[in-house]
């Protein structure tokens, strides 16, 4: 039975690990729900005790978020006039909520804008970081390195240039450092300027684009060290210090049940948790950036018109819990809930149940790899493949489950040659060894494209991108057309 000593009573630990997920572990059998939190990600555990696939219909279920569908697709083409994003054309970018709103006020003609985000966790950004800022960005159509730095303007933008809108790029060094017992706040916003550069290097336009620090741009100025102190001291601090300092109460029941052929067991546990002050109120701070009213210099002032400029989120699953809570406050303060568009996770290299994670440096490819290093990780990559040639001729690989596939079809452009690839491995024609051959090749000239307009980006190039200033869009519209 799960009791209350399985609750993680270390600091830093996710508040999602609430009485539902607890809940969830079953008593009996092995078998674990999936857990998708912003700070836990696996696909559980079957019966039998092994690791499941992230089962992402399930999720669209459990989080009440709606399927990606052809005429969404449709409609998409027709409005950008481009065709869609391979992340989309393939189910990869899977679900929505409210994005039909956003496409809905987009033909009337009324703006909105895009908001993404980083928790700079490490000083480099992996693969799987970049997916959800590609789709923001970038169509990389051609499927070649070469091809892709010098393709064609048009072909390379998406998101952001199709809708012709701002972008608010937020980094969120208060959030790893309040969540993560090893890291200081110095690290943590020494990531987040390191991660700012990365992030340019992915494409966006700085007429457009507004990327800030958490740290920086809320308690930047004359405040910042009494900021920095806030934050030192609310790590330190647990709710239930404070609960039982100042009586505050979130005290509440879980209870679990037991049942048997014969009998049926209750026990009812205080759920006790350690969290520190701050990963409670963090919620708030990444809801703040869905709302226009925050950006007054960007926006305008005029609460009335800018309180009703909508948001989109594009974002990997894992961050919809933070939106889901935004959306359910936004009407009571008066402001437009955000829409959000959900991509999968690119797989860790272990396999296909958790996502690749920064916190996991097996289970990464950074974009600061050499190809030596990439060549070395997909080498070793988990693999759909059978265990000899013989075998694989035979009865041929897994694709659903092999990791170097999988990095395909997030990476490579054309559909024919996934397609043929795909059919090729599963009936034995393809090798294992050369499944992740095309995946090493695929990556390296992903990761060797980037690392060329990374080096192109500045410090002053970055200082630009993160001064609050005017952006350039479509202007605002009269008051009456919102
Ligand atoms: P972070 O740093 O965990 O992740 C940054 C973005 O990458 C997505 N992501 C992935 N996408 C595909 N495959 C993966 N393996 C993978 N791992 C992470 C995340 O969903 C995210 O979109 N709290 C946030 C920062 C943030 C944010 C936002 C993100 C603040 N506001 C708004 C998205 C949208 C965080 O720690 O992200």
């Amino acid at each position: 039975m799960a009791t209350v000593s399985d609750v993680p009573d270390e600091p830093g630990q996710p508040p999602a690990l609430t009485a539902l997920s607890l809940a969830e572990i079953s008593q009996e059998s092995k078998t674990k729900e999936q857990v998708i939190t912003p700070f836990d990600v696996s696909g559980g555990v079957d019966e039998h005790g092994k690791a499941v696939a992230i089962d992402y219909d399930k999720l669209i279920d459990h989080f009440g978020s709606q399927r990606i569908d052809k005429s969404m697709l449709e409609r998409f083409e027709r409005l950008t006039g481009k065709p869609p994003h391979r992340l989309l054309r393939r189910g990869l970018v899977f679900s929505h909520r409210d994005l039909n709103l956003i496409l809905d006020k987009y033909e009337k003609g009324i703006p909105f804008f895009l908001y993404t985000g980083r928790g700079p966790s490490s000083g480099s950004m992996h693969v799987g970081h970049s997916v959800p800022f590609e789709f923001t960005k970038f169509v990389g159509t051609p499927s070649t390195c070469t091809q892709r730095v010098t393709a064609n303007k048009s072909n390379r933008r998406y998101l952001q240039d199709a809708f012709n809108v701002p972008l608010i790029i937020m980094l969120t060094d208060d959030e790893k450092f309040l969540h993560s017992p090893k890291l200081s706040l110095k690290d943590c916003r020494k990531f987040a300027l390191e991660n700012a550069l990365d992030i340019i290097a992915i494409g966006f336009d700085p007429a457009k684009t507004f990327i800030f620090a958490d740290t920086e741009f809320i308690y930047g100025g004359h405040g910042a060290a009494f900021g920095y102190n806030i934050l030192e001291i609310g790590k330190k601090t647990t709710n239930n210090q404070i609960k039982g300092t100042f009586g505050f109460n979130d005290t509440y029941v879980v209870f679990f049940w037991h049942t048997t052929h014969y009998d049926v067991n209750w026990s009812v546990t205080y759920q006790v948790n350690s969290n520190n002050i701050l990963e409670f109120a963090f919620p708030a701070t990444q809801s703040a950036t869905s709302f226009a009213t925050s950006f007054p210099f960007i926006f305008g002032s005029n609460t009335k018109i800018v309180s009703k400029i909508p948001c989109l989120i594009p974002c990997a699953i894992d961050q919809d819990p933070y939106f889901r809570q935004c959306r359910d406050n936004a009407p009571r303060l008066g402001l437009v809930k955000p829409a959000l568009i959900h991509t999968v996770f690119l797989p860790s290299l272990r396999g296909s149940e958790s996502k690749m994670s920064a916190s996991d440096t097996e289970s990464s490819i950074y974009l600061s790899d050499t190809d030596n290093q990439i060549k070395k990780k997909i080498g070793k990559a988990f693999s759909g493949g059978q265990d000899t040639r013989e075998l694989q001729e035979q009865i041929g690989g897994r694709t659903a489950v092999d990791v170097p596939f999988q990095y395909l079809t997030f990476f490579l452009e054309s559909d024919e040659d996934l397609e043929s690839m795909r059919e090729r491995y599963e009936k034995g024609q393809m090798q294992s060894g050369e499944m992740k051959a095309a995946a090493t090749k695929e990556l390296q000239a992903y990761v060797a494209a980037f690392r060329e307009r990374r080096k192109a980006v500045t410090t002053e190039i970055r200082d630009e991108f993160m001064r609050p200033r005017q952006l350039v869009f479509k202007s605002m519209p009269p008051e009456k057309e919102q």
